[in-house]
């Protein structure tokens, strides 16, 4: 068997640079390098919902702005399915029976459950459908028998309780599940890029992002108020680079061509790193080249979104059909599930006949 990916994000919003490099780049890599039977992508509304059930008008209303933002970046529909998850009733069901193989306290220990769970000040009361959620991403992920999930740092301990109900599946009902294996971005500043305001994470309720589908004049003034090294006053003053956000995001973007491109002052990024901490180099520059560099991979993507835009119908029309794929494989893993679980009583001829002659026995008595 080759190597299947299932990946996926909750449809809360639009997608933005942490998205991009933390995941949605990786993916279309991924895509590209062929080295992968099948490509799952999904958009996981069922699970928007699990925190946002009083709002489901968000999250249809977001269905189509993560679509939009997958296909611009270059996910392409006919190498990848991308789905709807809530289409996709067996995923449901094979939570349903994973469920019984975790306890309420080993997903009380998930830390991004915990989080999570203060995040939302869910402390004191924590929806069910909400806290079975990691119980969700294993069906979503073995669904598919995925081997790989590419997906953020903050995901890890989702893929490792997937592997674990994986583990204990196999061991009661007999090898029928693929143990997946998490897929981290190599660059450690894609790991988790800050928001512009420094922050640990772009999110929206913060207002620190800078979206894929943001205007060429929103991602300037972006970039141009970003945080940086706040006791960098003066040009000439030395400045630092832990914690400086225009530098976390160079480390993210930057390559030597983008110095020959557009700042060829400097050779690379540690010839850059080096005068502003020695002195002599200001902010703005910096965040111009920035901004420069940021616009070069932000413009495809946006004039992409500006065709897809023009035909919505057929935007949905992809939907539709990858949501009719990945209910086919679903249902077929299923299937298995049930059958390891010897829960397929009406394909079982064996249980059948075997009580058929008991209860003739009994009759004959
Ligand atoms: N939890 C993921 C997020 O917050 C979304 C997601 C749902 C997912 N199911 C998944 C990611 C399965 C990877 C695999 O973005």
């Amino acid at each position: 068997m080759g190597k299947i990916i299932l990946t996926g994000d909750r449809p809360t919003g639009k997608l933005h640079l942490g998205h991009y490099v933390g995941s949605l780049k990786r993916r279309v890599e991924l895509q590209n390098s062929g080295e992968f039977e099948k490509i799952f992508i999904m958009i996981a509304d069922a699970q928007a919902l699990t925190d946002n059930a009083d709002n489901p008008e968000k999250v249809r209303q977001n269905i189509i702005e993560v679509a939009l933002d997958y296909l611009s970046v270059g996910i392409d529909p006919t190498k990848s399915t991308i789905f709807i998850q809530s289409q996709v009733a067996e995923l449901t069901e094979l939570a349903f029976y994973y469920m019984n193989l975790v306890t309420v306290s080993r997903v009380q220990r998930n830390p991004t459950v915990k989080t999570e769970i203060k995040l939302r000040n869910f402390e004191a009361n924590i929806p069910v459908g909400f806290f079975c959620y990691p119980i969700s991403q294993a069906s979503d992920i073995t669904a598919f028998r995925a081997t790989t999930v590419p997906v953020g740092e903050d995901q890890a301990p989702m893929i490792e309780q997937t592997r674990e109900i994986v583990a204990r599946f196999n061991n009661i009902y007999g090898e029928t599940l693929v143990e997946p294996n998490i897929l981290l971005p190599d660059n450690a500043a894609c790991l988790r890029l800050p928001g512009t305001d420094g922050k640990a994470k772009m999110s929206k309720s913060l207002g620190n992002c800078i979206y894929l589908s943001d205007s060429e004049a929103d991602v300037q003034k972006k970039v141009k108020s970003m945080f940086t090294d706040p006791t960098h006053l003066k040009v000439s003053d030395p400045g630092k680079l832990e914690g400086n956000t225009v530098f976390t995001y160079l480390d993210a973007f930057s390559r030597d061509e983008h110095f020959a491109e557009f700042l060829p002052e400097y050779k690379c990024l540690q010839e850059l790193k080096d005068h502003y901490t020695r002195g002599g180099l200001g902010d703005m520059k910096v965040k111009m080249f920035l901004n420069s560099i940021l616009q070069e991979e932000l413009r495809p993507i946006r004039e992409r979104r500006k065709e897809l835009e023009k035909d919505i119908v057929d935007v949905y029309r992809i939907l539709k059909e990858g949501s009719d794929v990945a209910r086919a494989v679903a249902a077929d893993t299923l299937a298995d599930v049930k059958r390891a679980m010897k829960i397929n009583y009406f394909e079982d001829q064996e249980l059948i006949q075997e009580q058929a002659k008991r209860y003739a026995e009994l009759a004959n008595q």
